[in-house]
């Protein structure tokens, strides 16, 4: 595996993979790699000639300093995981190559990014846009990989496709999960031992929002007694649980209003200060 630091470089051998008729697959990351982050690798892996991962913290994307100063950063252990799947470039630059000027654009994102995380994290979505469409623009890829724990970036990010028209394969993976079902993420590692007790508890509580589904209760009424059972266990609280369409993000009122994707419930969770995102599919 070679380390790509400089944009020249990883032009060069975007080029030649093109140049020999090569499909390359991009796995984007900001790094602390988890198993979640290797199934997205390993299915770029079978499914493309080049596979690359991009390893950069984007500091366009944080609307709280401290959470970009605290982001986990384990660059060493990250590549033993890359060489380990056999990929092929890791893109690692630092911000100056990234951003070697302010990127002041502004993404007409439109409703699918007014809602949950992005009333929640104002700019944010704006930020990945910016660095995904970076990123689409110099590895030029066949198909890129996200994972459906951010369930909602990656409608933002099929947006961002369709407004700046890359042609490429959007490539959804589900959410990995630790043995007691909580979502892997890089900012578990930020829990402490009494918070990670407690974190499994928000899946837990997202299941059970099946069976209330199952016993008629209206998407508002899942969504309402899920927030509540959620901020009613010890250790954690709702920022949000909205059930919405799993296309336009826009809140349900009727299961039945739902699109082709049907719904998805999403939830934003503060466990000892850590702010966990999950979703289920109804
Ligand atoms: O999901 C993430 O890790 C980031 O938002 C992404 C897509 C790598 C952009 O920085």
């Amino acid at each position: 595996m070679e380390i790509i630091r400089i944009v020249k470089r990883l032009g060069e051998v975007v080029d030649s993979a093109l140049q020999s008729q090569q499909t390359i697959g991009l796995v984007p990351t900001m790094g602390a790699l988890h198993a979640g982050h290797r199934s997205l690798v390993e299915r770029a892996r079978v499914e493309n000639d080049i596979v690359i991962v991009s390893v950069f913290v984007n500091p366009t994307q944080f609307n709280n300093p401290d959470d970009l100063r605290t982001y986990p950063r384990t660059e060493e252990a990250d590549c033993r995981m890359l060489e380990a799947c056999n990929v092929d470039y890791a893109f690692i630059p630092s911000v100056e190559e990234v951003y070697p000027e302010a990127d002041t654009r502004v993404f007409d994102l439109g409703p699918v990014a007014e809602v949950m995380e992005g009333a929640m994290r104002p700019g944010h979505f704006n930020g990945v846009a910016q660095i995904v469409s970076k990123l689409f623009a110099l590895t030029k890829p066949t198909r890129a990989y996200f994972g459906e724990k951010d369930f909602q970036q990656i409608a933002v990010i099929k947006r961002m496709v369709e407004l700046e028209g890359f042609k490429l394969e959007i490539v959804p993976c589900p959410i990995v999960r630790e043995a007691d079902g909580l979502a892997m993420s890089s900012r578990n590692v930020r829990l402490t031992p009494e918070a990670r007790a407690i974190a499994p508890q928000i899946r837990a509580l997202l299941l059970a929002s099946l069976d209330l589904k199952a016993k008629e209760m209206s998407p508002i009424e899942v969504a309402t007694a899920t927030e509540t059972a959620i901020n009613a266990t010890e250790g954690l609280e709702a920022e949000y649980f909205q059930i919405v369409d799993a296309l336009t993000m826009q809140a349900v009122t009727r299961w039945g209003d739902a699109g082709s994707e049907g719904c998805v419930g999403c939830a934003t969770v503060y466990c000892g200060g850590v702010r966990l995102i999950d979703n289920i599919r109804y």
